[in-house]
């Protein structure tokens, strides 16, 4: 009896931990409508302002910056929407800056560049609700995601003053376009990489870390499997050996 009471109670937690798992949600801002001409000649007005001194003025790219035909809106949402563009001064890496444009302003560059050429899209709201598969999100992050930005999402150096940057506080939609577009250093995710579906479970896992910091038991600073490992060992296995010298001691 005691046993089935046991295992009941076990599945409980488990299911109710799951529950509580899959209904995290956060807010995730909206996407923008269908574009108009009126929004996409505001657009290129405010790039001929603003950006064509590095891009060129069709956005053809010059010797300081790169063309933007084909990049799409999401490349634009993600660049301006964190504050990358424009770009101040050269460096190693864009750096993330005060925003610099209303929304409306970045969804008129966003529809201007895309209006160019296809590109990748910014992401529909279906995809950015935090409603996926955290523990498929998990396991996706560690495999594609993990050697750069480091398995709790906290970020690392890389290369030539270059860094992976935290993905705390980064809106669900964000982070769906640097996946999709590949800002500098980091590889694209294309949906033949990780479908829409699994970019949805790695969004949701992230979330869930960020409002559960600690998912399993002791936080070691998650410095990874190695030093947990490490940590078992010394003060599990110490415990046990205390056991056993104590256990010896009784009985002699
Ligand atoms: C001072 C020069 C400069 C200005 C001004 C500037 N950019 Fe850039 N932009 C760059 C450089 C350089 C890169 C390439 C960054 C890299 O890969 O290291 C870049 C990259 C980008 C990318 C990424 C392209 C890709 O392949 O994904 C987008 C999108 C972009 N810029 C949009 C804009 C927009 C929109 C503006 C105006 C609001 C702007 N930029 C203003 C220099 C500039
Ligand atoms: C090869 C290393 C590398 C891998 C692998 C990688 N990234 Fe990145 N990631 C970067 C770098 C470098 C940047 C910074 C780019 C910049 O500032 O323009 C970045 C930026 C980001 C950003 C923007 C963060 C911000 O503060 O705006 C997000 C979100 C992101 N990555 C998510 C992911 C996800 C999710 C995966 C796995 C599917 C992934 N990255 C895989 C190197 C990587």
């Amino acid at each position: 009896m005691a046993t089935v009471a046991l295992l009941a109670i076990g599945l409980g937690l488990t299911g109710g931990a799951y529950a509580a798992f899959t209904t995290t949600t956060a807010s995730a801002e909206t996407t923008p409508a269908v574009a108009s001409q009126a929004t996409v000649d505001e657009g290129q007005k405010l790039f001929q302002a603003n950006c064509a001194t590095c891009h060129g003025m069709s956005a053809q790219g010059t010797d300081e910056a790169p063309s933007l035909i084909g990049v799409g809106s999401a490349a634009v949402d993600f660049q301006v929407g964190t504050g990358r563009m424009p770009m101040q001064m050269q460096g190693p890496q864009a750096q993330e800056k005060p925003v610099q444009f209303t929304d409306e302003q970045v969804s008129a560059l966003a529809d201007y560049v895309a209006s160019l050429a296809p590109g990748p899209s910014i992401p529909e709201q279906k995809y950015l609700d935090g409603k996926g598969d955290a523990a498929n999100g998990a396991e996706l992050f560690r495999i594609n995601c993990a050697m750069c930005h480091n398995v709790a999402g906290a970020g690392g150096a890389l290369t030539e003053g270059k860094y992976a940057p935290p993905l705390t506080g980064v809106s669900a939609k964000h982070i769906y376009e640097a996946m999709v577009t590949g800002p500098q250093n980091m590889p694209v995710f294309n949906d033949l990489n990780i479908d829409p579906q699994g970019k949805a479970d790695i969004i949701t896992y992230l979330m869930y870390i960020q409002e559960h910091p600690s998912p399993g038991g002791f936080e070691l600073g998650s410095l990874g499997p190695v030093a947990e490992g490490l940590f078992l060992w010394i003060f599990g296995l110490g415990a046990v050996v205390a056991l056993t010298v104590w256990i010896t001691a009784k009985s002699n």
